[in-house]
């Protein structure tokens, strides 16, 4: 099976990255948002984007026109998904927002439309079975920035059937990512991995080890990171972090992934990073 058109519900910082790659590599993109006004700035920063890819020499100015010309925008759900082969959902982790789009994508997509989500963390069995199709539904997990990270850690849920897998594989190849299949488990791989990480430097600023500045210095400098876990938190955002180590937390009942007080603190004081102006770094 080839998909030649795709949907992609939400077009936050992860979905008009979703959009922007898929557009670019020639799959024509229906962009479902709630609102015009969430759709144009996601339409904006895709544009802005591209700009800079532009700029830069790594495509040309028709290709840029080309890309924004094959996306477009809906704002409902049925009609958006309507002829489409594969379905992204790119929403806030919020199980109760999942809940309903999956379940208005299952009563409109076509019945050979595979479904994909980009979850961080909410477990691809839980979401497979809101649907009529587990053995159709996978993770697609993307990484931001989205046009710049190759990975794309595929997630098999319970019932994900190989066929799925494989057609995603493939779609994942064209473009020009690189697909690394995963089973599916709390965190996954990335998230099993990053987090602890981020949650332990956040431990070593709350006891007095150093500060936010040079613990970051320690990871840039000494294990080659393009960003030191502090800033990369910021990136992510504080809340994200910090609902993913509860994810991980409940899913193990392990305390190694106890999230730190001070994690706890920040996002209870809403510096929650880049997108409040405020986290570990100033962004004002
Ligand atoms: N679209 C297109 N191109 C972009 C871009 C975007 N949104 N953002 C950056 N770029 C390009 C730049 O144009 C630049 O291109 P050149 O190499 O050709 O010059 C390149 O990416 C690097 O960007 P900058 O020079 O502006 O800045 P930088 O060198 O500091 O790199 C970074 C920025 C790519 C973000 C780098 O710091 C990095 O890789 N950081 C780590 C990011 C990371 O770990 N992401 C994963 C987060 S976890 C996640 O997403 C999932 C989860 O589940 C939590």
């Amino acid at each position: 099976m080839e998909i030649k058109k795709v949907a992609v519900i939400g077009g936050g910082t992860m979905g008009n990255g979703i959009a922007h790659v898929f557009a670019m590599n020639g799959i024509p993109v229906n962009l479902i948002e709630t609102k015009q006004e969430f759709a144009d700035r996601a339409m904006a920063t895709i544009e802005k984007n591209l700009d800079r890819m532009v700029a830069k020499e790594k495509i040309v100015s028709e290709a840029k026109v080309a890309t924004l010309e094959s996306i477009s925008v809906f704002l409902n759900i049925k009609e958006g998904v309507k002829g489409v082969d594969l379905v992204i959902e790119a929403v806030p982790e919020n199980l109760k927002i999942k809940t309903s789009v999956w379940k208005a994508v299952d009563e409109a997509a076509a019945d050979h439309t595979i479904f994909a989500s980009n979850t961080s963390s909410i477990s691809i069995t839980k979401l497979a079975g809101l649907t009529n199709r587990a053995d159709k539904f996978i993770g697609m997990h993307f990484f931001n920035p989205v046009p710049v990270m190759k990975l794309v850690e595929i997630v098999k849920g319970l019932d994900t059937s190989e066929e799925t897998y494989q057609v995603v594989e493939e779609t994942s190849k064209l473009l020009a990512k690189v697909p690394v299949p995963v089973n599916d488990m709390p965190g996954f791989v990335s998230n099993r991995v990053l987090m602890p990480m981020i949650n332990e430097a956040v431990f070593a600023v709350y006891e007095g080890v150093a500060t936010p500045e040079h613990v970051d210095d320690v990871m840039k400098l000494g294990m080659a990171h393009p960003m030191g876990p502090l800033r990369l938190a910021d990136f992510i955002g504080l809340d994200v972090c910090l609902d993913i180590l509860n994810v991980l937390y409940e899913g193990f009942k392990d305390p190694k992934y106890r999230p730190c007080p001070l994690l706890v603190k920040m996002v209870d004081a809403g510096k929650l990073g880049n997108k409040t102006g405020e986290g570990f770094f100033s962004y004002h």
